[in-house]
């Protein structure tokens, strides 16, 4: 997971998960662009997606992470923007699969769905896990 730079965002409803990832993840010497929010008040989280898909295809940063609430809102965003896939995922099985089988460059969670411990937990199995390619890369041509 060396030279890897994550962008991650949350609005409200993730916010404490968000700032529980960055120092999780600083602490292992990744790289993170923090795209907001900054505070607990109400923002909009449709804003904070496209912030952080924007850096995913700009190559800003390999891969992205959004949390909201229930993780719903963020994932049908980032799904909207061409060359996203985006994974909303609240087991440890799925974050594996997805990175393997959908070659998901952005992983949704939902701080109001899941345990601080399991995100952290997905978000290591997550960024570890490599694309399998063969008859995924086929299919995922097909999404594209
Ligand atoms: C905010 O209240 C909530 O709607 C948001 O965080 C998210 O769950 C939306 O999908």
């Amino acid at each position: 997971m060396e030279n890897l730079t994550v962008a991650i965002g949350s609005d409200h409803g993730g916010f404490e998960y968000k700032n529980a990832i960055i120092e999780h993840l600083k602490s292992k010497n990744i790289k993170c662009i923090d795209v907001g929010t900054y505070t607990k008040e109400s923002c909009d989280y449709p804003k904070i997606a496209r912030e952080v898909c924007q850096k995913v295809l700009s190559n800003e940063a390999s891969k992205g992470i959004l949390i909201c609430g229930t993780g719903i809102g963020m994932s049908i965003v980032a799904n909207k923007i061409k060359g996203i896939r985006a994974a909303l995922c609240g087991d440890t099985f799925s974050a594996k699969a997805c990175r393997a089988h959908n070659n998901a460059n952005v992983l949704c969670l939902g701080q109001r769905v899941i345990g601080e411990q399991l995100a952290l937990d997905i978000v290591d199995i997550w960024l570890k896990s490599e694309f399998e390619g063969g008859r995924h890369q086929r299919r995922v041509d097909m999404i594209e």
